[in-house]
């Protein structure tokens, strides 16, 4: 039996003024976000407004609200579902006295525990502390509120000093490593360039089944878990299609919506195969109630990675949870797509058709 320590309330502010997700279906997601950092879900709570509060990002009737939530539920954990502002941050730690995270930190700190590459390890360790630097000060300050003296605010600015200064230097080394790691990376592309089989990324909302698939097909032995993002590092596999056909497979990082802008940048090195790629395979939980909403999400990021032209393979995956069948209209809607189940290992016939059929692989000769 597992036993979580981190007992949370979860809350979303949906803005009048902006296109954005339903927050009932973003919390859901937060949930499962929360999950997978390892904290209890207590209460969820969610409030429009036209615009955030500077002071609070919350209005003050929901600030009360949560203040009882939290005596209620006896949390010590609240986490946001947007970004805040280091200040706004502050104040509501200070003003709850608990611990306030927003949702980039909680995919930061998710990405931490589950980065498993040299290369994904400093990635996320730069990410966090850009994150971690403009939220310095508010620490001592802290410090100085809880105990007093004039003294003490003094030891406190040259305290945040030396350790922005640290944390600088730290991140001109990591900067400095990670282009080293990109060097290497180059190299090892290049090499696999020069095999002349078509590299295939399969991209996919979190959780959508892209490991399980690379394993079906390539016996790959990734990690597959029910967790969000089990998979932060690129892997590469041939799969071998018949008569002397092949392509190259890489699973890679787990989108999602409203991936902080700065991880898409950290992330550089999965999504890096995503651009290199000759088609993609874009691998969908169609049991999920909102999977076109979720399509939409990686469209998105693919866009942002100017990858939206290439070819796409729509995989439907999990129909077994569908009773097998995938709606027709669907299929013509997302076309080149099938249904299957990786899981089952169901359909798998009708996609190795669907990549014989791409213009690069039917052209293949040996
Ligand atoms: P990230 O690493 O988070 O991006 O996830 P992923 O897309 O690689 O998903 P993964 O392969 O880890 O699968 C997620 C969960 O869905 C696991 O519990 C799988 O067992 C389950 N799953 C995958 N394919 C199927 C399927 O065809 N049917 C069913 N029922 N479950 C599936």
């Amino acid at each position: 039996m597992s036993f979580k320590l981190e007992k949370a309330i979860l809350v979303n502010i949906e803005f009048s003024s902006q296109n954005q997700v339903p927050s009932e279906e973003s919390l859901e997601e937060l949930e499962r976000l929360t999950d997978t950092y390892g904290a209890q879900v207590l209460a969820k709570l969610s409030q429009k407004r036209p615009r955030p509060d500077l002071r609070y990002f919350i209005g003050p009737g929901k600030l009360e609200e949560l203040k009882a939530l939290k005596a209620a539920h006896n949390a010590n954990l609240v986490i946001f579902d947007n970004e805040l502002l280091p200040s706004q941050n502050r104040n509501l730690e200070e003003y709850l006295e608990l611990r306030v995270m927003d949702r980039t930190a909680l995919i930061l700190d998710i990405f931490g525990k589950h980065a498993k590459s040299r290369e994904g390890k400093v990635q996320v360790e730069l990410a966090q502390l850009e994150y971690e630097l403009p939220r310095l000060a508010g620490k001592w300050t802290h410090l100085h509120r809880q105990r007093g003296g004039i003294g003490l605010r003094e030891v406190g600015e040259k305290q945040i000093e030396l350790d922005k200064r640290m944390i600088r230097r730290k991140i001109s080394l990591l900067k400095k490593d990670i282009e080293k790691l990109k060097r290497d990376r180059h190299f090892r592309r290049e090499k696999r360039k020069k095999s002349h089989f078509p590299l295939v990324a399969i991209v996919g909302y979190t959780n959508s089944g892209k490991s399980t698939l690379l394993n079906l097909l390539t016996n790959a032995g990734i990690l597959t878990k029910d967790k969000l993002f089990a998979t932060l590092d690129p892997t590469t596999r041939k799969l071998n299609l018949g008569m002397g056909k092949a392509v190259l497979l890489t699973d890679t990082v787990g989108f999602i919506q409203k991936l902080p802008h700065q991880l898409v940048a950290a992330f550089a090195a999965t999504l890096e195969e995503v651009t290199e790629a000759d088609f993609l395979l874009h691998v969908v939980d169609a049991s999920h109630p909102y999977f076109e909403d979720q399509i939409d999400a990686v469209y998105n990021v693919l866009e942002e990675l100017k990858c939206i032209k290439k070819p796409i393979i729509t995989v439907f995956n999990k129909i077994d949870k569908l009773g097998g069948n995938i709606n027709k209209e669907i299929l013509k809607k997302y076309k080149p797509a099938v249904g299957i189940s990786a899981l089952k290992n169901e359909g798998i016939t009708d996609l190795v058709q669907q990549l014989l059929q791409q213009p690069l692989v039917a052209s293949l000769t040996y």
